[in-house]
């Protein structure tokens, strides 16, 4: 279980979180949904532990482990995994060199042996294939030449590689067509279930149709406004956000 309790977060003397609290529960797929600038992508470095946000109060734990105590590659072998909104090109840094590192880092934090390289090939193919990733693209420096959609998958391939705990999806529906975003929702739909719970964060209900929700939450001004279930997300479709940025200002 993640709980987040009353989080206040700063950056460079602005404040984004101003007391957000939510908790997604083991299994659990939780949609963020909120305007632009409401603080989602905040909140995704956040619990996953990029540096320059300055957390002033409040707590993130996840399993009763204090994660801001932690640091991003801790986390990271705790099974948190954020699947980020502008995947960064990487030249020079082969991707299957990549993959390969970041399994076995994992596998390493966990106590398992390294990967022989039959059976990290073998591993990343089936899950490549379910992606619609070619072996062109895997032969590619990472992200490098990459369209928005194939980056997108790539996120998805490393996610179904590490098999994480807790997964955040940052806007992954962002600059992909109907077939990519069928695509992707296949393979974070394949790696629901057990105790790995989710959270997706979206601006547009649609790729809601294709992750279906288990709960979603609004956010509005750096905290959560609203709970719902899954019709939260199609209420919001139709009237906006507009009741929302009047609340939270
Ligand atoms: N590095 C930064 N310095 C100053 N302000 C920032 C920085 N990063 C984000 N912000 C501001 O924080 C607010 C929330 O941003 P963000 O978390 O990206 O929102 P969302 O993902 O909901 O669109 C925005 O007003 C944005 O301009
Ligand atoms: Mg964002």
């Amino acid at each position: 279980m993640l709980e987040i309790r009353n989080l206040h977060v700063q950056i460079e003397d602005k404040k984004i979180l101003n007391g957000l609290t939510l908790t997604v529960n083991d299994g659990e797929v939780a949609a963020i949904m909120g305007p632009n600038g409401s603080g989602k992508s905040t909140l995704s470095y956040v619990i996953a532990g990029k540096e320059d946000y300055e957390v002033l109060d409040g707590e993130i734990l996840l399993d009763g482990q204090n994660l801001l105590e932690m640091e991003p590659d801790q986390r990271a072998a705790a099974g948190v995994f954020l699947a980020f909104q502008y995947p960064l090109e990487i030249p020079g840094v082969a991707t299957m060199t990549f993959l390969k590192a970041a399994m076995n880092a994992q596998r390493k934090q966990r106590g398992e042996d390294e990967l022989a390289t039959p059976d990290f090939m073998k591993r990343v193919r089936a899950a490549a294939d379910k992606l619609q990733i070619g072996q062109d693209m895997l032969k590619r420096a990472l992200n490098v030449g990459f369209s928005g959609g194939e980056k997108k998958r790539m996120e998805i391939l490393q996610m179904a590689l590490l098999e994480p705990r807790f997964c955040i999806l940052d806007e992954t529906d962002s600059g992909l067509d109907i077939d990519a975003l069928k695509i992707a929702a296949d393979g974070v739909n394949a790696l629901r279930g057990g105790e790995r719970s989710f959270l997706v964060i979206t601006h547009y209900q649609r790729l809601l149709n294709y992750i279906v929700p288990d709960s979603v939450h609004v956010m509005a001004a750096g905290k959560v406004v609203r709970s719902g279930g899954k019709e939260l997300a199609l209420e919001l479709e139709a009237n906006g956000y507009a009741d929302y940025r009047s609340q939270a200002a």
